[in-house]
């Protein structure tokens, strides 16, 4: 059967899971202001997901009809968590599951989860079986880098194509090279070749420091990927997924707008069930590119409240910022 990962235009572009920051929220602001082919959930811990602290682990499968198609991303380290969390997934109108395999945080690598199941393939194997069993008719995918300690493209990426994935989304860098060094896209050519040589019928997506539309086009037109997945480019610039918006152009008060109008359905969203805190994170995705942006950006760090939060927004609407 045809999965939705076979209908995609070419180039497709996807918005990467950013824990903590590609919510139901933040990705409602993307889908009205420019949308991604493709929506990924933040990471979902299937173990999370099983214990009683669900709620919070739920939060994260949360989507609005506009937000589609969207893959729930999961990870863990139990072959038989992974099928009881597909199965649950498979009610809930994703598009498809998608299992990390390449987060380099030490807490999850402890268990020999995402990117520690790089070091263990037959488990990494394990799991795909275990979540296609799951997941029914939904298509599996992968979220992986190149290699562990060192780059491994025959012998990780290789056999990941030999596990028959609808998709595989390669983050070019190493574990040991966290998001410390330029992603590796010369190594593209031999990660499509290898796909065409082993799992043709694998939808590739490429990812790493890509931070416009622009840039996706020309690395089609030199890689020839199906697909692109913008991780921090987004948060850079959440216009980034609309080719009719030059980021430069945007005015401060479009920005700030934005912010406030961001920070209404987080208020509406989560009702006091998430700390406000969490939206001084965007102080930079907004308060940019602009004279006084970093000076507003320290204002906005000071916000002790929503309410500070919002009252110091709608005076910088009333002042003139630049
Ligand atoms: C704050 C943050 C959170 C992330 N959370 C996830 C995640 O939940 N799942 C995942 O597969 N990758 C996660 N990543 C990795 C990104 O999806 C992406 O692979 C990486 O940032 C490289 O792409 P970029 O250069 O376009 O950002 C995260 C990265 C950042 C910076």
């Amino acid at each position: 059967m045809q999965s939705f990962w076979q209908t995609l235009p070419r180039p497709f572009t996807v918005l990467a899971p950013l824990d903590g920051v590609t919510d139901v929220v933040f990705r409602q602001i993307v889908t009205e202001i420019g949308k991604p082919d493709v929506f990924f959930t933040e990471f979902t811990p299937c173990d999370g997901l099983l214990s009683n602290g669900r709620q919070r682990v739920e939060d994260n499968l949360l989507f609005s009809l506009e937000q589609r198609p969207i893959v729930a991303q999961i990870w863990g380290h139990k072959p038989e968590s992974f099928y009881t969390t597909a199965r649950e997934i498979r009610e809930r109108g994703f598009a498809g599951i998608d299992i990390n395999m390449g987060c380099p945080e030490r807490t999850v690598i402890r268990d020999g989860a995402c990117s520690a199941l790089i070091r263990t393939p037959e488990l990494a194997a394990e799991i795909i079986q275990a979540t296609k069993e799951g997941a029914g008719d939904l298509p599996v995918s992968v979220k992986t880098r190149i290699g562990f300690g060192t780059i491994a493209i025959e012998d990780w990426i290789g056999f990941l194509l030999r596990q028959q994935l609808s998709a595989l989304t390669v983050h070019l860098r190493t574990r040991a090279e966290m998001s410390k060094v330029q992603a590796h896209w010369e190594l593209l050519s031999e990660i499509v070749a290898l796909r065409n040589e082993i799992a043709p019928e694998t939808i590739l997506i490429g990812n790493g420091d890509i931070a416009s539309l622009g840039e996706v086009h020309e690395k089609y037109m030199q890689y020839d990927c199906e697909g692109f997945m913008i991780g921090r480019g987004v948060f850079a610039n959440p216009w980034v997924f609309n080719p009719a918006i030059d980021f430069a152009t945007v005015s401060a008060e479009e920005k700030i707008r934005l912010y406030l109008h961001h920070i209404s359905l987080f208020e509406r969203q989560w009702n006091g069930r998430k700390n406000f805190a969490l939206l001084k994170k965007f102080a930079k995705t907004y308060l940019n590119n602009f004279s006084d942006a970093s000076m507003l950006r320290e204002e906005v760090m000071a916000c002790r409240t929503i309410a500070e939060l919002k009252n110091t927004l709608d005076k910088l609407l009333s002042s003139p910022v630049r």
